[in-house]
C-alpha cells in the first residue's frame, strides 16, 4: 500500500538478453519480473536482432505481471526508470521506446539510468546483505565489462580500471563454449567446477598496466590446451571437464581478485564489494570473503537474485535520481550502446 510520502517507481532493464520490470517502493522491491530468451542457447550466445524481437514479445506481459504482483496501478508511480545504456542498441532501443512513452502518457519523468551504475547501485536495494558504506571500491564484473571503481556517493563513480578487451563474463562464455557447454556458461563452469581441481591445470596470467584487466590472452591459452589435448586424446575434454571448469575458474577469479585486493590498498580504502552477472559466482564470492580474514576488509555483495540483470536494480538508481530531482525529463533522451561511467 502506497502511504503518503512513499515514491513508487517501475525499472525496465532491457540492454541485453533479459527483460526485466520491477517495483521499488522507496529501496524495498515490490515485485521483479525477468524473462529470459532461450532463442540464443543453440547459438551459443546472444543473436542481438533476435533479442530485440524477444523483448518486444515480452515486455508488455513482464511489465503487467511486476504491476500486479506488486498490487499497484500504473497510477500509483511516480517515475519510470530504464536502462539508457551501454548494452544492444536494439533491446535498449524497445525498453527506452516502452518507458518513455508509458511514463509520457501517465506524466511522471522517464528516468534513464546508466546500466552499469545500476549494477553497483543493487547493493543498496533493501534486504538482508550489508550495505557499503562511501566511499567503496567496487568491482564490477559482467557480460560485456569489467571495471573497477571507487563509489563515493550514488552518482560518484571514478573508473580506477577496466578490461583491455575481453569482460570477465565474456572469458567464461567462451571458456563453456571451447568445452561444449551450453549459453551462458558461467553458470555452467560455476556448477561443474565443485567436483573439480583448482590447480590441475594452470594457465599464464596476463601482464596488464595498472588496474586494468585482459582476458583475451588467456582465452587464446585455454584454446591450444583443449586443442593441443585432444588431438592426443579425443575425450580429453570429457574426462577433465571438472578439473577444466576448475582451473580456468580458479584463474579468471584470482585475476579479478588480485586488481581488487591492488586497488583497495591504493586508495586505502578497506570497504569492498562486487557486483554484476559474475558476482553470481560461488567462487569469487568465498575469494572476496576470504579476504576479509587475509585483508581485514570488509566486503559486500548484493542480493543473490540482483547480480545478473535485473529490473530491480534499475528502479534503486531511478529512486536515487528521483530523490535528485523530481522533475520531467526530456523525452528526447535516447538510447545509446556505449556510454562512459564519466
Ligand atoms: O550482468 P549480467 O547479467 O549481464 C551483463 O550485463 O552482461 O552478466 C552476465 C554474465 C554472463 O557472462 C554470465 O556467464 C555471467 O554473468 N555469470 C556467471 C555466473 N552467473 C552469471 N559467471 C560465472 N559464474 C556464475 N555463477
Ligand atoms: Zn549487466
Amino acid at each position: 500500500m502506497k502511504t503518503k510520502g512513499d515514491i513508487l517507481i517501475l525499472g525496465i532493464e532491457s540492454s541485453c538478453d533479459d527483460t526485466s520490470a520491477a517495483v521499488i517502493k522507496n529501496d524495498n522491491i515490490l515485485a521483479n519480473v525477468t524473462a529470459g530468451q532461450e532463442v540464443h542457447k543453440i547459438y551459443g550466445g546472444v543473436v542481438p536482432e533476435l533479442a530485440s524481437r524477444a523483448h518486444q514479445k515480452h515486455i508488455v506481459p513482464v511489465v503487467h505481471s511486476a504491476l500486479q504482483l506488486a498490487g499497484i496501478s500504473t497510477h500509483d508511480l511516480d517515475a519510470i526508470a530504464y536502462t539508457k545504456g551501454p548494452g544492444l542498441l536494439g533491446s535498449l532501443l524497445v525498453g527506452s521506446s516502452f518507458a518513455k512513452s508509458m511514463a509520457q502518457a501517465l506524466n511522471i519523468p522517464a528516468i534513464p539510468v546508466h546500466h552499469m551504475k545500476a549494477h553497483v547501485l543493487a547493493h543498496f536495494i533493501d534486504s538482508n546483505e550489508k550495505k557499503p558504506p562511501f566511499p567503496f571500491i567496487n568491482l564490477t564484473v559482467s557480460g560485456g565489462h569489467t571495471q573497477i571503481l571507487k563509489v563515493s556517493s550514488a552518482f560518484d563513480f571514478e573508473l580506477m580500471g577496466e578490461t583491455l578487451d575481453d569482460a570477465a563474463g565474456e572469458a567464461f562464455d567462451k571458456a563453456a563454449k571451447m568445452m561444449g557447454l551450453s549459453y551462458p556458461g558461467g553458470p555452467e563452469i560455476d556448477r561443474l567446477a565443485q567436483n573439480g581441481n583448482n590447480l590441475k591445470f594452470t594457465f599464464t596470467k596476463p601482464r596488464v598496466d595498472g588496474l586494468n584487466f585482459s582476458f583475451s590472452g588467456l582465452k587464446t591459452g585455454f584454446k591450444n590446451l583443449l586443442d593441443r589435448e585432444s588431438r592426443k586424446n579425443p575425450d580429453f575434454i570429457k574426462e577433465n571437464l571438472y578439473d577444466l571448469c576448475a582451473s580456468i575458474q580458479h584463474t579468471i577469479v584470482e585475476i579479478l581478485i588480485e586488481n581488487l585486493i591492488s586497488a583497495a590498498n591504493q586508495s586505502q580504502i578497506t570497504h569492498v564489494a562486487i557486483a554484476g552477472g559474475v558476482s553470481a559466482n560461488s567462487y569469487l564470492r568465498r575469494r572476496l570473503r576470504e579476504t576479509e580474514t587475509t585483508h581485514g576488509f570488509k566486503t559486500y555483495i548484493p542480493p543473490f537474485e540482483y547480480c545478473t540483470d535485473n529490473g530491480a536494480m534499475i528502479a534503486i538508481a531511478g529512486y536515487f535520481e528521483y530523490l535528485k530531482n523530481k522533475s520531467l525529463r526530456p523525452l528526447t533522451d535516447s538510447a545509446t550502446a556505449r556510454w562512459q561511467m564519466e
